[in-house]
């Protein structure tokens, strides 16, 4: 008879439990901005290299335009777990522990994030999350993380939303909030999922520092990494179903930028107006430590940056493709749009572009600007410049790979 009682409270209890299971709130309103190690280092991470890069992007001035997730990728574990099944950070790399480096880190007012994947190993052959996701939430916590990115190889037979659900109810359970980034690379459609579970997702392979390449395995990378240019990754997934599914708190991720890491100049700059147009996360890809002036310049345009992090979260969409020439808009959150005018051509391109024949509409998200009944103030974000209205004819001459990214502001 008592067990009988005990029933009801039991599945409510176990109600409640799953009811409360949830991403951490009010966290990417957004889209993250930050470094990761991945791109330049692989696997060759240390403390001495995390803490250059921490400093260096305080003092280039990296982190007070926002950048401010710190993230070490693969390659910060010892190849086994210990006894007690723990994750072990790589003592030779990090000798004072993750603790430590953390700790750093918060020093500085800035967050620190951390590598593992779903599957049994991750894609470097280190011990993977799985069957260990809430011991290992229970660590992360400890160490005082505040970003988790969670990838996907070695996967066998799991099933990626449920997976993904695990882990993010452990997240749950150590009562921080983290950022939970999947890195699933688009196979399953996670946009089509993953709003709940985490805060960003990757659509696509790994980016790999080329305009538009194809795929690139001659410089030795190991061919189960797919590497994907950065034309193949807008192309592949950035169209309107996918758009529809971003909004503060849920981003599609582009992959942690290649910019400054051998593109040309013109190519990084499209690169990073691109990835701020399609409100895709903004994580540094390079070697801060030795970043150029030039380099520097892109990443810390305020103005492009704030295209990027408004807080209305649509990410832009083609407006237009006329030959070498492409038009990307972003509607913003106080009535002005983001146009970004690409030439994917290998010459330059003379724009003639007539405002008054334009109305441009969004139809997913429902915002329409139209140039025959008001008239906006155009600003060029690279050359920080007015130029002009949108009464009559914007005329430029784009150079091979760059781009002319513009705000539009209604003229009061
Ligand atoms: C996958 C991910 C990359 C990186 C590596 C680490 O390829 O997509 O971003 O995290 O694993 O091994």
């Amino acid at each position: 008879m008592k067990k009988l009682i005990l029933i009801p409270f039991i599945v409510l209890l176990l109600c409640t439990s799953f009811a409360y299971s949830q991403k951490a709130e009010g966290l990417a309103q957004t889209p993250p901005m930050g470094w990761n190690s991945w791109n330049t280092f692989a696997t060759n991470i240390s403390e001495e290299l995390v803490i250059g890069v921490v400093d260096s992007m305080v003092t280039m001035g990296l982190r007070d335009v926002g950048y401010n997730y710190i993230v070490i990728d693969d390659g910060w574990m010892m190849r086994e777990r210990d006894a007690a099944g723990n994750l072990v950070a790589d003592p030779e790399k990090f000798p004072h522990g993750i603790k430590y480096l953390a700790d750093y880190v918060h020093s500085k007012g800035m967050k620190f994030g951390i590598y593992n994947c779903a599957g049994t190993h991750t894609c470097g052959g280190y011990p993977g999350g799985r069957g260990h996701e809430y011991q290992d939430a229970l660590l992360y916590a400890s160490w005082g993380v505040d970003f988790l990115k969670y990838d996907w190889c070695s996967h066998g037979n799991l099933t990626s939303d449920a997976a993904y659900t695990t882990m993010r109810d452990a997240l749950h359970e150590t009562g921080r909030p983290i950022l939970f980034s999947i890195c699933e690379w688009g196979d399953t459609e996670p946009w089509l999922w993953a709003e709940d579970i985490g805060h960003m997702w990757r659509i696509s392979g790994d980016i790999y520092p080329c305009f538009d390449c194809e795929d690139r395995h001659d410089d030795g990378l190991p061919t189960q990494w797919s590497a994907w240019g950065v034309m193949r990754i807008l192309n592949m997934r950035s169209n309107d179903t996918l758009r529809r599914h971003a909004h503060p708190g849920a981003w599609n991720d582009f992959d942690m930028m290649e910019v400054g890491n051998g593109m040309s100049l013109a190519e990084d700059r499209t690169h990073f107006a691109l990835w701020s147009m399609l409100a895709s996360p903004l994580m540094l890809g390079n070697d801060v430590r030795k970043t150029s002036k030039q380099t520097l310049e892109i990443l810390k345009n305020k103005e492009i940056i704030a295209v990027n992090q408004d807080k209305l979260g649509i990410q832009a969409f083609r407006y237009m493709k006329d030959g070498a020439l492409e038009v990307w808009a972003k509607p913003l959150h106080d009535g002005s749009w983001a146009l970004c005018f690409m030439n994917t051509g290998s010459s330059p391109y003379n724009l003639n572009f007539h405002w008054n024949k334009q109305t441009i509409r969004d139809t997913e998200f429902n915002k329409e600007i139209s140039f025959a009944k008001s008239i906006y103030k155009v600003r060029d974000l690279y050359a920080k410049k007015d130029i002009g209205t949108t009464k009559g004819i914007l005329s430029a001459t784009i150079a091979s790979h760059d781009v002319l990214m513009v705000t539009l502001k209604p003229k009061k």
